[in-house]
């Protein structure tokens, strides 16, 4: 990894101390202020409870310009990558950090495709489930679960056995995704078939019964596939911050996708995709924009336009602009263009995007707006979008976890705290309180 270059310092005075603070820069970006001696220095810590202003590391897989709207994975665009390249290749150029010659992606293809099937034990998991669990419960459990089925790749000290896992990561998450489908609505689970692409092989797991087979026309699987681009790595967002952290300690990777997993349900996060679903189908009608727009900008309703603002883009979201277009193609092929949902979306976009109070905090819409679209088009019930979120997510989560445990410098991590609670008092008997 090439190491941050000390370019300036910065000049700190609290009461009659002055520390001098080192300035960093990457190869792009803002430059940050080194602070990690500034507790020794001056006896206090920074406060940045949402990490608004904290860089938890360096990294060099994802970039993202929030004001210009910019996402590169090792400096090739979303457009150029979505455009061009296939998903798989998305995952080789995340955990290698290059893109693959021919022979290598045809080499990480087979390997992919020959780790499709989960260990059969690993099926038993999911009848421990009740049917109505919600698929992110299933996904978090059986992912969690794999940290004790795979001990031939859990040893992260070592090159191999970290690469193992990611491969059986990457590889299982359709199959574990496909299948939490099939326990909640009763069909029986639909083996990999190895003769298919990812995309492919993914929708035949989900879609296919024995009785019938599942047949995606082309432009569904490149939608697919597309998508899976889309999601695949975000730099230190919560999940992948999550999947970090976990890692820090040394813990087991699968058990550390499995936390990211997690933080990634809510929808503040990729919860986000199924909301804005449930929420047009609340709004319900076209008429009933204006009230629900105001009801967005009333601090004293809980109710969020979901979909749109993002922590990082203050302009158009790349990924989003990627999915309209795909979205109208996803549309015309599967006879949906004229559906009412998408229409009071279309119309949602449009007068929020004229509305002063979106304007002025650049609330634009975000990836999930249009990936939900897409994904209730292609035939995915709404409880399923985040878990679609989830298994493209993975390669972005394991390819960041691997790049922190192979930095030398790398060490627990452990925030602190202002802490605001009661000082220390006796502890009064139960019959005095
Ligand atoms: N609807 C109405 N107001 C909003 C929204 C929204 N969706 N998003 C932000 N705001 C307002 C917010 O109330 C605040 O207003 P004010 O300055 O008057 O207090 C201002 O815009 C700034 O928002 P914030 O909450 O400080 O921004 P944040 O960076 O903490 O939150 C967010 C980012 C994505 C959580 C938030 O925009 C949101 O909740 N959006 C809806 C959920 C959503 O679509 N999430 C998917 C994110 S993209 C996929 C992913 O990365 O997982």
């Amino acid at each position: 990894m090439s190491e941050p270059k000390i370019v300036d310092t910065a000049t700190l005075t609290v009461g009659d101390k002055t520390v001098e603070l080192p300035i960093l820069e990457g190869t792009e970006g803002p430059r940050v202020i080194d602070v990690r001696k500034l507790y020794a220095e001056t006896d206090m810590f920074t406060y940045d409870p949402s990490y608004t202003s904290t860089a938890s590391c360096d990294s060099e897989l994802t970039y993202i310009d929030g004001d210009v709207g910019i996402l590169r994975h090792g400096g090739y665009s979303i457009e150029d990558l979505t455009e061009n390249s296939s998903f798989l290749e998305v995952c080789y150029l995340l955990l290698h950090k290059e893109l693959p010659n021919q022979a290598e992606l045809t080499e990480f293809e087979t390997t992919i495709t020959n780790h499709t099937m989960i260990h059969e034990q690993l099926r038993n998991l999911y009848s421990g489930f009740r049917r109505d669990a919600h698929p992110m419960a299933l996904l978090i459990g059986v992912v969690g679960a794999m940290s004790a089925f795979y001990h031939d790749s859990t040893d992260i000290n070592d090159p191999q056995q970290r690469l193992i896992a990611s491969h059986r990561l990457i590889a299982k998450m359709p199959t574990i995704a496909a299948w939490a489908y099939k326990y909640t609505v009763g069909q029986p689970f639909v083996y990999p078939n190895n003769d298919m692409s990812y995309a492919e092989n993914f929708l035949h797991m989900t879609f296919s019964v024995p009785a019938e087979e599942y047949k995606p026309s082309p432009a569904i699987v490149r939608a697919m596939d597309k998508i899976f681009i889309l999601h695949a790595d975000h730099e230190q967002n919560a999940s992948t911050s999550t999947v970090r952290l976990a890692g820090s300690s040394g813990a087991n990777p699968f058990a550390c996708i499995a936390s990211g997993i997690a933080t990634l349900w809510g929808p503040a996060h990729g919860g986000a995709n199924q909301a804005v679903l449930e929420m047009l189908a609340q709004i319900g009608d076209k008429k009933n924009i204006p009230e629900f727009l105001e009801r967005a900008k009333d601090k004293d309703d809980p109710f969020r336009l979901m979909g749109f603002g993002h922590r990082v883009y203050k302009n158009y979201d790349p990924r989003a602009g990627v999915l309209k277009a795909s979205a109208d193609e996803v549309l015309e092929e599967v006879g949906a263009a004229n559906d009412p949902l998408l229409d009071l979306a279309m119309e949602l976009e449009r007068i929020a995007l004229e509305d002063e109070y979106f304007v002025e905090r650049k609330l634009f819409p975000n990836v999930d707006f249009y990936s939900g679209i897409i994904f209730k088009a292609i035939g995915f019930p709404t409880s399923m979008f985040t878990v679609l979120f989830a298994l493209a997510r993975t390669v972005g989560w394991i390819a960041q976890w691997k790049e922190m445990i192979e930095d030398p410098g790398q060490r627990i991590g452990r925030p602190r705290q202002l802490f605001t609670g009661p000082t220390e008092r006796p502890y009064p008997p139960i019959g005095n309180r």
